[in-house]
């Protein structure tokens, strides 16, 4: 499944590579977690092929809170007991359903969407939120994927330290 963004070339996981520098290059300078969630929200979903949500969720000590996102409005309260974000953020290691309604617990926000995937947003150990894209294709997310998100994440939570040298 290639990109839709035609500034990307090679296969998937070199895709991923560019993807994440552009990602870097766009919040270079900048730790705003509001400004850096909306414009990787942004930037993610219009790359991405078949994606109908692609957001953050983040901890605000109790439970997950909806973030920035593209995509149709989301449920705004998560506990971190339920859902696929819940999981992840619980157990700080990604999420990637096949069939979202094989996962106990699943929150439907969008009908539409049948796969996930949700990496938790850990800096310096401790739990920021979650990075989550869902899709209307069943198994659309493969271990490729997975890595590129991740790096992509860890982009996003790199630039919340970024420190103003000037
Ligand atoms: N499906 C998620 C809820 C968030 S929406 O997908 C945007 C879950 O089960 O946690």
């Amino acid at each position: 499944m290639s990109f839709a963004s035609e500034t990307l070339t090679g296969d998937k996981p070199a895709q991923y590579v560019q993807l994440a520098s552009q990602a870097a290059a766009l919040l270079d300078g900048e730790h705003d977690r509001t400004a850096n969630a909306a414009n990787l929200a942004a930037l993610v979903y219009h790359a991405l092929p078949h994606v109908n949500w692609v957001g953050f969720y983040f901890h605000d000590g109790h439970e997950l809170v909806v973030g920035p996102f593209q995509g149709r409005p989301a449920c705004v309260r998560i506990g971190l007991d339920t859902g696929v974000c819940g999981a992840a953020a619980r157990s700080r290691e990604t999420q990637r359903v096949a069939d979202v309604h094989r996962f106990p617990g699943h929150i439907a926000c969008d009908a539409a969407t049948r796969s996930e995937l949700v990496v938790p947003l850990v800096d310096d150990g401790g739990l920021v939120g979650v990075f989550d894209l869902d899709s209307p294709i069943l198994d659309r997310f493969d271990e490729q994927d997975q890595i590129g998100l991740e790096r992509i994440a860890q982009v996003f939570v790199d630039s919340l330290n970024w420190i103003r040298r000037d």
